[in-house]
């Protein structure tokens, strides 16, 4: 019988378990959890990062890998040759409900008590049990991808990839158009420190932040993208468009660049995932030729 062990990594491993995460990407496979998912986590830094992880293992082998994305959400992807295996199955699915039941919080404790969500989408044996123990389905996510073995157009926008001088025009736009509200000074330092954070952290050669410009030369857009190594799926996450700049074809535009550039680094598509409320996105990326694929729910414990 195999032994699953599950631990929360140190670091010096997020270089390795990037590696493992990398080789589970494939067009053939489920979108799950990528290494641009750790990767934009890791604005919180290296240290908060591997603290959020969770591994499960087999002697050396990494067999699982979830990030707690939130107190609440893990979001895990298995090994693709394990996805119907029962005894990891069980393994996660005893972890997940004993931190449920265990008084005190432990180094590897996955969920408070109550309100829970798994976001396993390639970890079939895993949503069996689950449901078995009664999770039922959280929101609809829409997972969406281009082809990259296709031409790619030229993006109607310029678009450069940022650098640190950039930060503070990128964190800018991405703060308007996810928060919609006043940039303080105070925010804005926090946001271009964490943002340096990233870039300079475990997973920062995969990525690259793109901005792009209006036709006078006003960054209006940013995305990254990142790469997961050549002839694999490389993620677009986030896509971003000032709020007062929106509705004017700079999303899709956006999309399109982030898909070229993923090409240029040898992805073998550009995916993205979106919940399927958010009609604008959806929107936006069919516009830019991603395709959406079934849409996927999340399994959620509690209300
Ligand atoms: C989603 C977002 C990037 C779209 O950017 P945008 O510049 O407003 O979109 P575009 O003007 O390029 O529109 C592209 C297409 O989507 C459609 N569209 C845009 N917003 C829409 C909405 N709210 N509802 C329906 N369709 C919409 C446009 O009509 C256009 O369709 P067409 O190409 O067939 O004419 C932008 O709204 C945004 O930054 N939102 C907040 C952050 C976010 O949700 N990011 C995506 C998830 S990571």
């Amino acid at each position: 019988m195999r032994t699953v062990v599950l631990n929360v990594p140190q670091v010096s491993e997020l270089p390795d378990i990037g590696a493992v995460l990398d080789r589970w990407q494939s067009d053939a496979g489920p979108l799950h959890l990528h290494t641009g998912d750790l990767g934009w986590y890791s604005l919180r830094g290296a240290e908060a990062t591997a603290q959020a992880l969770r591994v499960w293992r087999c002697q050396d082998r990494i067999l699982a890998i979830g990030l707690l994305d939130g107190e609440n959400l893990l979001r895990l992807s298995v090994d693709p040759d394990l996805t119907h295996d029962d005894v990891l199955a069980r393994q996660i699915e005893s972890d997940i409900d004993s931190s449920d039941r265990t008084a005190s919080r432990t180094d590897t404790s996955v969920f408070e008590k109550g309100t829970a969500i798994v976001e396993a989408r390639g970890a079939i044996r895993l949503c069996d049990l689950l449901k078995t123990r009664g999770w039922g389905n959280d929101e609809p996510w829409t997972p969406m991808s281009r082809d990259l073995s296709l031409p790619v157009e030229q993006s109607d926008i310029g678009v450069d990839v940022a650098g640190p001088d950039g930060a503070a025009a990128w964190t800018t736009i991405h703060w308007s158009a996810f928060r919609g509200v006043p940039y303080t000074a105070d925010d804005r330092q926090r946001f271009v420190d964490r943002w340096h954070t990233m870039m300079s952290g475990p997973f920062s050669s995969r990525a690259q932040c793109l901005m792009g410009y209006d036709n006078s030369g006003l960054p209006v857009a940013v995305a990254t993208v990142w790469s997961a190594g050549p002839n694999r799926p490389g993620l677009l996450e986030p896509l971003a468009v000032h709020r007062d700049q929106q509705g004017h074809g700079y999303g899709k535009a956006m999309a399109i660049a982030a898909a070229r550039r993923l090409q240029q680094l040898g992805s073998s598509s550009a995916s993205v995932c979106t919940e399927s409320s958010n009609r604008g996105a959806v929107a936006a990326y069919s516009s830019a030729g991603y395709l959406p694929r079934p849409q996927v729910k999340d399994l959620r414990r509690g209300s």
